[in-house]
């Protein structure tokens, strides 16, 4: 819990922070009320760092434009996963592709209508859960996601068994999430965010509840390993692990990302991976 999020925090009741199991519907619900909770406050704040239809993978500032991680979209069948106001599959549109783009939460698909309608750009919107997707089989050349749904989950590898399943062989998935590392530390962008205080190996999810001890907000980690397996378990193979370094003269905190901490370790994964053919 955080003054960050006070407004959320005060709307769904939330009183304290737990470290216990979560289960998928769990999560779900608790990550759905949330982020509708948070969704103004999230694109206040954030908005104008992410565009309206710029694809920026992380608070590192890595362009899509810059690096092409998802190679030439035109003309392929882009996802785009946990897509909040969907900036990304703006872009991805711009750029030609044939883009659809989902989230759990309504909150940040309202956001996701308005910035349709102000830019003129409208990409299809889609209410589901990356655990449950629901998309026919073989229906997409590409997915991809920015900090979307995959820390939220209960079983990632859920998610990525969806994801095998809608892809064609041999297509991209790449997808950015907190580093793994960072797990062990408090988040927080200062001095207090330097110093361990939990284990790298311990997987009890992050719980914050309310004064009846249900969840309001869950977080899962998983070890950089975790990640590995649970991609290779799926049929993907991963093709490069970005870890961006804090790029120089770029002073702008988001949430515990700062260059304080940047400059010391990485804040970011991403992982570029494809289906095996
Ligand atoms: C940090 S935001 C990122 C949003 C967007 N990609 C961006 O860059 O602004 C995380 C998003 O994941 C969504 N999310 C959380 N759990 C999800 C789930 N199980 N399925 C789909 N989306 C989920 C949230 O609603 C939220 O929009």
């Amino acid at each position: 819990m955080s003054n960050q999020h006070a407004s959320a925090e005060q709307a769904l009741g939330t009183t304290g922070i737990v470290k216990r199991g979560a289960d998928a519907a769990e999560s779900r619900v608790a990550n759905r009320i949330w982020w509708d909770a948070d969704a103004d406050d999230y694109h206040e704040t954030h908005g104008d760092f992410l565009g309206a239809a710029d694809f920026v993978w992380c608070p590192e500032g890595v362009r899509e434009d810059d690096v092409r991680f998802l190679g030439e979209v035109a003309g392929q069948r882009v996802l785009e996963v946990g897509c909040g106001s969907a900036p990304c599959a703006r872009w991805l549109k711009d750029n030609k592709a044939d883009v659809a783009a989902f989230d759990i939460s309504e909150g940040m698909l309202r956001h996701a209508r308005v910035n349709n309608a102000a830019t003129g750009i409208d990409v299809p919107l889609v209410q589901a859960s990356a655990d449950q997707l629901p998309f026919r089989n073989d229906s997409f050349d590409a997915a991809c996601s920015a900090f979307g749904a995959v820390p939220f989950v209960a079983d990632v590898q859920e998610v990525f068994r969806e994801l095998a399943r809608v892809l064609r062989p041999g297509a991209p998935w790449v997808f950015s999430v907190n580093h793994p590392m960072r797990w062990i530390f408090p988040d927080d962008p200062g001095p207090l965010g330097l110093t361990v205080t939990q284990s790298y190996f311990d997987r009890t999810p992050y719980v914050e509840v309310d004064d009846e001890g249900r969840a309001t907000y869950v977080e899962h980690h998983r070890t950089l390993g975790d990640y590995v397996r649970a991609l290779t378990n799926t049929g993907f193979v991963v093709e490069d692990l970005v870890e961006p370094e804090w790029p120089k003269g770029h002073t702008r905190n988001w949430g515990q990302w700062s260059p304080l901490r940047g400059k010391l370790f990485p804040g970011t994964a991403i992982f570029r991976t494809r289906l095996t053919s």
